[in-house]
């Protein structure tokens, strides 16, 4: 049983779309967790409701940061992606145990530099793909682990990533590849234990007002051909009449796994004449709620039981340079050859 020494303070610093789910999260441990700031000066209006109901969290201004880092033990980054290496840096440096969004850092070179730092000062860094911790997703990962799917010929993923976020959101970020497809990156080299030889993305922008910024395709198709043989298919749309749909299917020669999209509350009812169910999840807070909250039960594992972070450094770098290989692929409209050991990719020869 948790005892009070045993729970961790933790500083959330960013409570924005995401920041808002880890506070949910965390507040719903509290023999694990003790929300101990909120580093934010515009946190969102549901984060300034949990906020102000709870004595123990203190709402800190960005430019105390350096206080608010000082009185936890862990630190939860949850602000805009360029700006993660710099704090993961000073929350290590400070001595902090630090939990990240993705993407963690942009560059292969940084993600080196964090991790080795982490290592230096016997500190725990993860990098939260919350995907990986959804309960249909590690059935998906024990199946195949055990044998049971056997041979990999496909996986086929699907994110319909609803609603469309605002336009100004859009401006500065790495793009749909890095920003919502390093998620299905991350599934497929997690569940494959292995990384894709050639990639090859094709895109499109709908929209009229973002189309002519950089990185601005809203609906593209990524393929991965790993060694094996086995090919990866994603879609990734920011469209959808449908709901936040997330599909993933693995197809071996023994079985096949899926994680289909579910309705919202998880419930269908059956007479012999229909099927009832609700209707879908609208956005990733809602179908990911739980996935957020088994994340922080693993990193707590992780700190205070010494159990080996999920998501490891070289999962990481290799995420990374498949994504800067996706994107060059996009960019040259040509498949692309990845080579790891070199950390370096091509445009595939017609003739290999
Ligand atoms: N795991 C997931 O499914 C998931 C989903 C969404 C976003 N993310 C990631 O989370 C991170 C944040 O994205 P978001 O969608 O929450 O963005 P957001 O814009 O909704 O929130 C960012 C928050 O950070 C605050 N902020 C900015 N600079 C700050 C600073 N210096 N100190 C403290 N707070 C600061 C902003 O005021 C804002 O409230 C990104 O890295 C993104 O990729 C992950």
């Amino acid at each position: 049983m948790s005892n009070q020494s045993q729970v961790l303070r933790v500083s959330l610093i960013g409570a924005g779309e995401a920041g808002t789910c880890h506070l949910k999260s965390l507040l719903q441990l509290p023999d694990k967790f003790r929300v101990v700031c909120v580093v934010d000066d515009h946190p969102s209006e549901e984060s300034q409701t949990l906020i102000q109901g709870f004595d123990h969290i203190e709402h800190v201004a960005q430019a105390e940061i350096d206080r608010g880092i000082e009185m936890c033990d862990a630190v939860a980054i949850a602000i805009p992606t360029s700006m993660h290496e710099e704090l993961i840096v000073t929350s290590l440096l400070a001595g902090k145990h630090v939990f990240c969004e993705k993407p963690l850092v942009l560059t292969l070179d940084a993600v080196r530099r964090v991790y080795k730092l982490a290592d230096e000062h016997n500190l725990k860094l993860l990098c939260a793909m919350t995907r990986r911790f959804d309960q249909p997703t590690q059935q998906i990962k024990k199946h195949i682990e055990s044998g049971s799917v056997g041979q990999i010929y496909n996986i086929s993923m699907t994110s319909r990533d609803n609603p469309y976020p605002k336009v100004e959101y859009l401006m500065n970020k790495p793009g749909i590849y890095s920003e919502t497809g390093i998620h299905n990156v991350d599934m497929a080299i997690w569940l494959m234990k292995d990384t894709p030889t050639v990639v090859y993305a094709q895109g499109h922008c709908f929209n009229p007002v973002v189309a002519p910024y950089p990185r601005s395709d809203d609906n593209v198709t990524v393929v991965m051909k790993f060694p094996s043989g086995a090919i990866t298919t994603i879609e990734i749309s920011r469209y959808s009449t449908c709901g936040y749909e997330q599909r993933i299917k693995v197809y071996g020669d023994k079985n096949t796994v899926a994680s289909d999209s579910v309705p919202k509350d998880q419930f269908h009812q059956f007479n012999s004449g229909q099927v009832v169910q609700n209707g879908p999840c609208e956005d990733f807070q809602s179908r990911y709620a739980e996935a957020f909250t088994e994340e922080w039960r693993h990193f707590f594992k992780c700190v205070r039981e010494g159990d080996d972070i999920l998501v490891t450094e070289d999962e990481v770098a290799s995420v990374v340079l498949t994504l800067d290989a996706i994107n060059y692929s996009r960019q040259i409209g040509l498949p692309v050859e990845v080579d790891y050991s070199k950390s370096t990719f091509a445009a595939k020869n017609p003739d290999s």
